[in-house]
């Protein structure tokens, strides 16, 4: 019988290999540690070879929540339960030392470690020794890549690699990033994995316009070279597109998930297929090998939540490598073979081939004509914004942790501690969470994760601030000032309020207070009286507020921190002066400062012109509101709906909320504000502050009306006289700027089938037009979709509520309410504004964007502080050049603290800026004495030194010019542009 041969063979064949998959379990080769590239199993090199890699994809939330996901709680809504994946998979991974396994969220991971026996431990350890487990991404979770911005995404890296270092050593360093869900892929995240030591990236999703371009060119692997400011091959990172997302070829999932029938391989039994399995798997083997370059293919035996019962699939796998591999016996030109992406990626790099270069990136996603994933750049704004509020709150906190020694974590006001909060946000960065793709009760998750951290952060900085000050004073937070709500300025007569300035840099920052009095008496750290000003608390904060605060008035002033520190203010309410004057009714002329000038249109209350007074220029500018219809699926085109992660407007033309705004306006020696109301449910303050570069927008906009059976897609357009040709410009991460051109993607042809969202990009931080005289720049408070449709235009996504899900999984529609709001979320935001000439907007808007991300902290502190209390701080002995960010400064471990200094600048961007810059590290703090230096890569789970990566050779190269840079001296380190610099610092304190 046939069958009885082919067995034959397959024992002659694995004898000649060398390789025992039989009897299983017993043969435990070595006790030498061959993890990483040498533990790869051998391949044919005549042969096309497919390596077959078993995997799960575990969201770290998404229809559940992180922790009902990893107990397989609530399996009605989807089953899924990652304890018992990775007990599953250990107990199979046993059974047969060829078979593989990769593990890619460190969020599950560490909750499963945790709760392990010592033996259970140690046998993990051996199979993580041996290859056969093996970590890839190894981040807390698998990021997002739109909306995510670089600092936390930096930090969640480091919180999952960190923990497998610590846990497996060297073994536990993954070599591959790996990213099959994120839909799309941001350049910025490339030039960081690259910067972390990656020997290589592998994804699942981009546009289908561009993949089959792609697969007919043989262009699905390639050298992306992710940084327009890094000397080459620093930010260069060999990326492979997966042949079928991040899922095995069809019929052959073998999952409990999965309905494909097993390999029925008894002739004696019913239905046997051993034959039909094995050719149609030689076919998939076969078409795939036409699309890549190599005689080597890759296959994702696994998806979501699989190998809850990991037998399934290894007992079908063992089959399917044997039967597969017994036809060489007959000719047969395929090898199968369990692997992993780096073992993968290996064989890749051996081929020694050239590969195309990328420069640009992989936004806006599409799946289908009308399946633009550009809605997601914008959905749940106010998660958004909340958790990069917790991005700066969390760099404060392990700020201050670091600044005020141990009593930080254990003080007068208790027990508080930073990785709560770390946590929280490593798992907000998933590509399920700061997205806004998830399930309402999950979002709510996340914010609930985010507000505990906060608590546990709000502590330590107590105690800190404690220790830096002198005086045990309670310090207050007021964390709803957005809406002029703070109990204790609304009630007290006499507070101060301290601001902490996580920047290396002085800011000045305004203050605006929710208080009862009408006059108050503002003096700074030295006594000497500060301009104050106080104003009626509007309308519009009035109804968004609700009844969380009842202050009348808001109290305004300018202050000033020094770097690295805090300064404090103190306020007393002036009994007995008359309320403030009312509001001037309609817009101004004009309002100004020192620097710039806005004027208004008298009839439509709209913005009309902007000026920058120190270069003498002006532009054109006229801002309002405006909506697109979301399409309910009810189209000719296509049935595709807009949702949380679709945007697809049902036609081009866009609702104006109103042509007019009703305005008044305040003309005051602190602030020039213009308020304006459009709608119920939209308004807005155009604030001019007396030493702002940047115009604010404050813009309130909600609940978004559905009563006429429309959901609505809320943007703001800036409509200018700047003569853009088409071209605008949006940051990756937060970091470095790409260009975007209208219609139009830089690698192919594009065919394009929505006039709208096929032109939106995500904006993480800014957005800028220009033409060679004039520079618009917006400067976002969160991550925000945009793009500009008409020449001189610049449009921005603030809000969105639909009413149908948009079938990508999610199940909902986006339609968010709350207790405060059950007629639908209200949000509200600012975009600054600048207005300069090209050749110097970035010396603006590089500190500007750094001020709204690592914004201060204000804390309170009702009556007068204590007379010997230390009123002014500072962690450095001096500001740090402007070009330099502090990216981090936190506590490693009881000796040594994490710092990465970052060049800030592009190259090329600014004349002032764009320079290498040194810096001192033994001069840098002043309650620090820095005793040792050691630099990592930029996830700190490795020496710089140690770190090597695959060299890869692009298509046309230019000879790169590799200078090799050397610091001044041990402890003079120089930074060039965009460069991040990562050193474990070992300090005494003084
Ligand atoms: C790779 O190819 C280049 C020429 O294309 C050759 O010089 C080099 O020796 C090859 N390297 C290896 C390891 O085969
Ligand atoms: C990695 O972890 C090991 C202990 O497992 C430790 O000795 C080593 O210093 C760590 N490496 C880095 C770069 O932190
Ligand atoms: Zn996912």
């Amino acid at each position: 019988m046939a069958s009885g041969s082919l067995q034959l063979a397959v024992a002659l064949l694995f004898g000649f290999c060398g390789v025992f998959s039989f009897p299983l379990g017993q043969q435990q080769k070595k006790d030498t540690t061959t993890c990483g590239y040498e533990s790869c199993h051998s391949t044919k090199a005549n042969m096309l070879n497919v390596h077959l890699v078993p995997h799960t994809h575990d969201d770290v939330g998404w229809l559940k929540t992180v922790d009902q996901y990893y107990y397989g709680d609530r399996n009605n809504i989807q089953h899924a339960g990652v304890q018992y994946i990775l007990d599953s998979v250990v107990d199979q991974l046993l059974k047969n030392p060829d078979r593989r396994f990769i593990y890619v969220e460190t969020a599950f991971f560490y909750r499963w470690w945790k709760q392990q026996s010592p033996s259970t431990q140690q046998t993990v350890k051996q199979l993580v020794n041996e290859g056969r487990l093996e970590f890839v991404n190894g981040g807390w979770c698998m990021s997002d890549e739109a909306t995510t911005h670089y600092s936390a995404v930096i930090d969640q890296m480091t919180e999952g690699l960190r923990f497998l270092n610590e846990t497996f050593g060297a073994c536990g360093r993954p070599r591959v990033a790996w990213h099959i869900d994120p839909f799309g892929h941001a350049r910025e995240h490339a030039s960081i994995f690259a910067q972390m030591g990656y020997d290589g990236f592998f994804f699942g999703r981009l546009d289908y316009q561009d993949r089959s371009r792609r697969m007919a060119q043989k262009e699905q692997e390639l050298l992306w070279r992710a940084s327009d400011s890094l000397t080459p091959p620093m930010a260069d990172l060999f990326t492979g597109i997966l042949p079928n997302g991040y899922n095995p070829p069809e019929g052959f999932c073998w999952d409990q998930l999965c309905s494909d029938a097993p390999i029925r391989d008894d002739p004696d039994l019913e239905d046997y297929n051993v034959d039909d399995v094995v050719q149609r798997f030689l076919r998939a083997a076969n078409s795939q090998a036409l699309v890549y370059k190599t005689n080597h293919i890759i296959m994702t035996m696994g998806s979501d939540f699989q190998y809850e019962n990991a037998i399934l699939w290894y007992k079908n796998l063992d089959k399917l490598i044997r039967y597969v591999n017994a036809q060489q016996a007959n000719g047969s030109r395929v090898n199968v073979l369990y692997s992993t992406p780096s073992c993968y990626l290996q064989e890749l790099h051996q081929a020694n081939l050239t590969w195309p270069l990328k420069e640009d990136d992989f936004f806006p996603y599409a799946d289908n004509a009308h399946n633009f994933w550009t809605g997601y750049f914008t959905s749940r704004p106010a998660l958004k914004r909340y958790e990069r509020i917790s991005n700066s709150h969390l760099q404060t906190c392990n700020q201050l942790e670091v600044l005020g020694g141990p009593t930080s974590r254990k003080g007068p006001f208790g027990k508080g501690d930073s990785q709560t909060l770390r946590k929280a946000m490593a798992v907000a960065q998933h590509h399920d969470a700061v997205s806004g793709t998830e399930k309402q009760h999950v979002a709510n998750d996340y914010a609930r994760r985010l507000a505990n951290g906060w608590q546990h952060c709000q502590v330590l900085v107590s105690n800190s601030l404690a220790s830096l000050s002198g005086s045990a004073a309670k310090r207050i937070y007021c964390d709803h000032l957005n809406i002029s709500v703070c109990p204790l300025t609304e009630s007290s007569r006499q507070f101060s309020v301290s601001v902490y300035n996580p920047l290396a840099q002085p800011l000045t920052w305004p203050v605006r207070l929710p208080v009862n009095g009408t006059a108050y008496r503002v003096t700074d750290a030295e006594g000497k009286p500060v301009d104050s000003q106080v104003l009626p608390v509007s309308r519009a904060t009035q109804e968004v507020r609700r009844n969380r605060g009842f202050a009348l008035n808001e109290l305004v002033f300018q202050v000033r921190a020094p770097p690295l520190g805090y300064s404090t203010y103190a306020a007393s309410l002036i009994q007995d002066r008359p309320p403030p004057p009312p509001p001037r009714h309609g817009a101004p002329i004009v309002i100004q400062n020192k620097y710039l000038q806005a004027t208004f249109d008298p009839d439509t209350g709209l913005l009309s012109s902007l000026s920058n007074l120190e270069t003498k220029q002006t532009i054109k500018l006229t801002q309002n509101f405006y909506w697109y219809n979301a399409s309910d699926g009810i189209n000719k085109d296509s049935h595709q709906p807009s949702g949380a992660y679709i945007f697809r407007p049902n036609s081009s033309t866009l609702s104006t909320v109103s042509r007019t705004a009703k305005a008044e306006n305040f003309q005051t020696s602190v602030v020039q504000e213009v308020r304006q109301w459009f709608a119920p449910w939209v308004s807005q303050v155009v604030r001019l502050y007396a030493d702002s570069k940047a115009l604010e927008l404050e813009w309130t906009v909600g609940p978004v009306p559905v009563s006429d059976g429309q959901g609505k897609e809320v943007i703001t357009r800036l409509d200018t006289s700047i003569k853009t040709a088409e071209f605008f410009y949006t940051d990756s991460n937060g970091r470095e700027v790409l260009q975007r051109k209208k219609d139009f993607r830089p690698t192919w042809q594009l065919k394009q089938t929505e006039p709208i969202a096929g032109n939106y990009y995500p904006i993480n931080s800014r957005a800028f037009i220009k033409d060679d005289k004039d520079q618009l720049t917006v400067v976002t408070d969160r991550s925000q979709g945009g793009s500009s449709i008409q020449n001189g235009s610049l449009e921005i996504m603030l809000h969105r509520r639909l009413l149908y899900d948009d079938y990508r999984g999610v199940g909902e529609p986006l339609d968010e309410a709350s207790e405060i709001f059950p007629e639908g979320l209200v949000v509200r935001g600012r975009l600054l504004l600048s207005l300069e000439r090209p050749a110097s907007a970035a010396d603006t808007h590089r500190p500007l964007a750094q001020e709204v991300v690592f914004q201060p902290l204000l804390t309170f502190t009702d009556g007068d502080l204590k007379p010997n209390a230390q009123l002014e701080f500072s962690g450095l002995q001096a500001a740090l050049p402007p070009a330099v960010h502090l990216l981090t400064f936190s506590q490693w471990d009881d000796e040594s603290v994490l710092l990465r200094l970052e060049h800030q600048f592009q190259s090329g961007e600014s004349q002032l800026y764009s320079l290498p810059v040194t810096v001192n590290l033994q001069k840098l703090f002043s309650t620090l004495d820095v005793l040792g230096v050691s630099e990592l890569n930029l996830s700190a789970n490795q020496w710089k030194d140690e770190m090597k990566r695959f060299d890869w050779t692009p298509q046309k190269e230019e000879t790169p010019t590799l200078k090799k840079f050397e610091d001044p001296s041990v402890w003079e380190v120089t930074l060039r542009p965009m460069e991040i610099r990562t050193f474990l610092l070992r300090v005494s304190r003084r």
